[in-house]
């Protein structure tokens, strides 16, 4: 007969101890946008409510800009590096299919032996993370865990391609999740269509790019993408508060990920979110950063005082696979 196995159990639940940020220095306005494709201020801030973005310079690389917003949820979560035993990286522009990203950014933090790895969820990915380190620590495979949203998507912009230059954006988000005995991050909603893969995608595999050396650009379909976040994705968030056994007014803060201001307006429409939550609405000075952009706006929330620890939030990210998550969590 097999022997048993002896296995692990974790914690009742988990929670959001810190978050951390990294905003790139150069700003890009309209204007200079407008340099670059044949559009206007206005029918960017009337089509999206970008007014400007961030693009990374040279001295700004992805692991830079993931150490730097991972020291800042550290130094919130109050934990020790000691502490942190699983590292996930989110991004879609770490340009080396390996090593993963999480390694070298565990090695940058000086961390002990820890499980790390990339994941590759476009705009959700921050939330799959999530999903992950919630998981990992209440099945006992980890006890804090490190997850990192970040994106140099002007690595993969073409800069002259008027359907997506002005949308995509730089900027790195992090999260210590440690375990709790009272829930901070309620059950995600997520899935995928692949059969839509087509919407949101390279222009070409990395192979195929080698011999003309011209890095393969982001090419976006951005109807289909708008008609499935304003109703299937807008389900979706429904969906959460259902699972996470919360009425919309028992609800502080709406963080969607940050990809146009209409379909945020459109989703709120289709929650029927109460006036008085706090909406995040990041995009209008850092545009659309993937896998950044919902610990970017927790932080911002939370630096302004709009938001505040303990507070209630409904997450949500979406994008290119086509994937989605998101859950409700109580903010640090
Ligand atoms: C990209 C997006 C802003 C475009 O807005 P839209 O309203 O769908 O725009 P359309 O492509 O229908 O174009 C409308 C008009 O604006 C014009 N236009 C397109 N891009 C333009 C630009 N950058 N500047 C000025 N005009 C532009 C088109 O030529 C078209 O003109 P016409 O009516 O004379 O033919 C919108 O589709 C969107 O946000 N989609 C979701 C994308 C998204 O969130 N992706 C990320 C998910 S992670």
């Amino acid at each position: 007969m097999t022997a048993p196995l002896t296995i692990r159990t974790g914690r009742v639940g988990s929670r959001i101890a810190g978050v951390g940020s990294y905003v790139p220095h150069r700003v890009v306005s309209n204007e200079e946008m407008c340099t670059m494709i044949d559009s206007s201020d206005e029918w960017i801030q009337q089509r999206t409510g970008i007014v400007e973005r961030r693009w990374a310079s040279d001295d700004e690389p992805l692991t830079y800009m993931v150490a730097q917003a991972s020291r800042m949820a550290i130094e919130h979560a109050k934990v020790s590096t000691d502490d942190i035993d699983a590292v996930i990286v989110a991004t879609v522009t770490h340009l080396k299919a390996t090593p993963a990203l999480a390694p070298i950014l565990a090695a940058e933090l000086g961390l002990k032996d820890p499980a790390a790895y990339d994941i590759s969820a476009a705009c959700a990915g921050f939330c799959y993370a999530l999903a992950q380190a919630d998981s990992l620590i209440r099945t006992g495979n980890a006890t804090t865990v490190l997850i990192v949203g970040a994106e140099r998507l002007s690595d993969l912009t073409d800069k002259t391609d008027r359907s997506t230059a002005f949308l995509f954006a730089d900027g790195a988000g992090a999260a210590v999740v440690v375990g709790s005995d009272t829930p901070g991050v309620g059950p995600v909603v997520w899935g995928s269509d692949g059969t839509q893969a087509n919407v949101i995608t390279q222009t070409e595999d990395f192979r195929d790019a080698v011999p003309t050396a011209t890095m393969p650009t982001v090419y976006m379909d951005g109807k289909p993408v708008f008609r499935w976040a304003t109703t299937f994705i807008a389900d979706a968030a429904k969906d959460i508060l259902a699972q996470t056994g919360l009425d919309p007014e028992q609800l502080d803060v709406f963080i969607p990920h940050q990809a146009n201001n209409r379909i945020t307006d459109s989703m709120l429409r289709h929650l029927k979110l109460p006036e008085h939550i706090v909406v995040a609405r990041t995009i209008k000075s850092f545009g659309n950063t993937s896998a950044a952009s919902v610990p970017m706006a927790m932080v911002e929330l939370l630096k302004s005082g709009e938001a505040t620890s303990g507070q209630t939030a409904l997450i949500i990210g979406f994008g290119a696979g086509l994937v989605y998550a998101g859950q409700v969590v109580v903010l640090p």
